[in-house]
């Protein structure tokens, strides 16, 4: 009878080692019921990236077009993609920068030249060359970026 007293007089802490629970091992177990306490002050979670179509920040690159990477769009009806942005020669021999992203599900849109238009390949919805939808099912616009040609024609910027 002596020792059942005992027993009933341990404290939790106690009774747990008495199992053979770690101090990590027990720390976690006074968590489990009382998770607001024991959780850090700081909360490490990422912040929403408030331009998701962009990554970070603000679009501001320049393509260098002599390089063998850019060099094609110097011919109309050409287009790289760069980040989360379609660059296109367009015909006429301007530049277009659209985000590159179908506004529907999100696949990457094509420069079309005999259609001087951008086509996602996914369900075949259609963008102007100011991103407008010429035809859905995509019911929201590609977002425009400025483009400017600097360099003799070599360089190109794009920006917000
Ligand atoms: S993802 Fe572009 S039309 Fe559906």
């Amino acid at each position: 009878m002596k020792n059942n007293l005992k027993t009933t007089e341990m404290n939790r802490g106690e009774f747990l080692r008495s199992l053979g629970m770690s101090s990590a091992a027990l720390m976690s177990f006074y968590c489990m019921g009382t998770l607001t306490s024991c959780s850090s002050s700081s909360n490490n979670d990422p912040q929403p990236n408030p331009n998701p179509g962009t990554g970070s920040g603000k679009v501001d690159f320049t393509l260098d077009l002599t390089t063998a990477d850019y060099s094609k769009l110097k011919t109309d009806g050409e287009f790289v993609y760069k980040d989360s942005i379609i660059v296109a020669r367009v015909k006429g021999g301007s530049y277009v920068a659209l985000a590159k992203a179908c506004t529907h599900a999100g696949t990457d849109v094509r420069y079309r030249l005999a259609q001087d238009d951008f086509l996602c390949p996914n369900h075949l919805s259609e963008f102007s060359k100011t991103g407008a939808v010429e035809n859905g099912p995509a019911s929201q616009p590609l977002k425009v970026y400025k483009t400017v040609l600097t360099e003799n024609g070599n360089k190109l910027q794009v920006t917000e």
